[in-house]
């Protein structure tokens, strides 16, 4: 019963928390899933996370198109297609899409190169689900006030509208993937519209017949530590 989800967002828009409230209602129910992310999920690619995020030397466009799509091939490869295989759910924080919106409406990449290497190293795998937490720019990065900020996170309130423009243009293109959520609402209440999401999606892939609750309390997710990025529920 595979599925694959992912978040998608602008910088402090809370993608890391929801994906982790969601792999514990998940847990709860004991529907096996895992949480992994990009750039990141494996050894190589927290490797290439850091350098694309942190290095001072320049980094061409193109050249950040190939690293973060080095991260997505080898964490597809490792991660991703055996836990669809084994007919989990795959929750990952970004994927394709973070590359068009950055690399594309932000660094003004040509889209078909950047469809064309991103086909290559996802071999064609798409999301079922793909959520938005669509915050205004300005809102999310003074969520990261105080922290230290990465190349991306350093960059100017109009590279970030652009990015929050791209994402509402992919998003209005293809409705039935992207589920848009408004992620200035409180944590609770963003909770609760994606469990809504998910779940009949989930009873669907089993012809109704799983157990999975329709509700939840806050106390069925303890607060997932918001840098862990990944975790399994089986
Ligand atoms: P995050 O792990 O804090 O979300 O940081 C990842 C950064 O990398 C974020 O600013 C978005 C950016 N990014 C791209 O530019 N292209 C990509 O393909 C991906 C996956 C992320």
């Amino acid at each position: 019963m595979s599925l694959f989800i992912t978040f998608e967002g602008g910088e402090g828009s809370g993608k890391s928390f929801q994906s982790s409230v969601l792999l514990k209602l998940l847990a709860r129910d004991e529907i096996a899933a895992i949480q992994t992310r990009e750039p990141g999920g494996t050894q190589i690619g927290e490797e290439i996370s850091r350098c694309v995020k942190w290095q001072t030397e320049p980094i061409s466009p193109l050249s950040e198109l190939l690293l973060f799509n080095a991260s997505r091939c080898h964490l597809i490869e490792s991660v991703i297609r055996p836990a669809l295989k084994e007919g989990k759910i795959v929750i990952c924080d970004r994927f394709t899409d973070s590359t068009l919106v950055y690399q594309g409406f932000g660094r003004q990449l040509d889209m078909n190169t950047i469809n064309e290497i991103n086909n290559l190293a996802t071999g064609g795998l798409k999301p079922d689900l793909t959520i938005l937490m669509d915050i205004l720019p300005g809102i999310g990065l003074a969520r990261k006030h105080g922290q230290k900020r990465d190349r991306f996170e350093k960059e100017s309130l109009t590279f970030h509208n652009k990015i929050r423009k791209g994402y509402l243009e992919l998003a209005a293109k293809e409705p039935e993937r992207w589920f848009v959520i408004d992620a200035s609402k409180s944590k609770e209440e963003i909770a609760r519209e994606i469990w809504q999401k998910v779940r009949p999606l989930i009873k669907q892939k089993n012809d109704d017949e799983i157990e999975i609750e329709e509700t939840f309390s806050a106390t069925d997710y303890t607060e997932p530590d918001e840098n862990a990025g990944e975790g399994t529920a089986e």
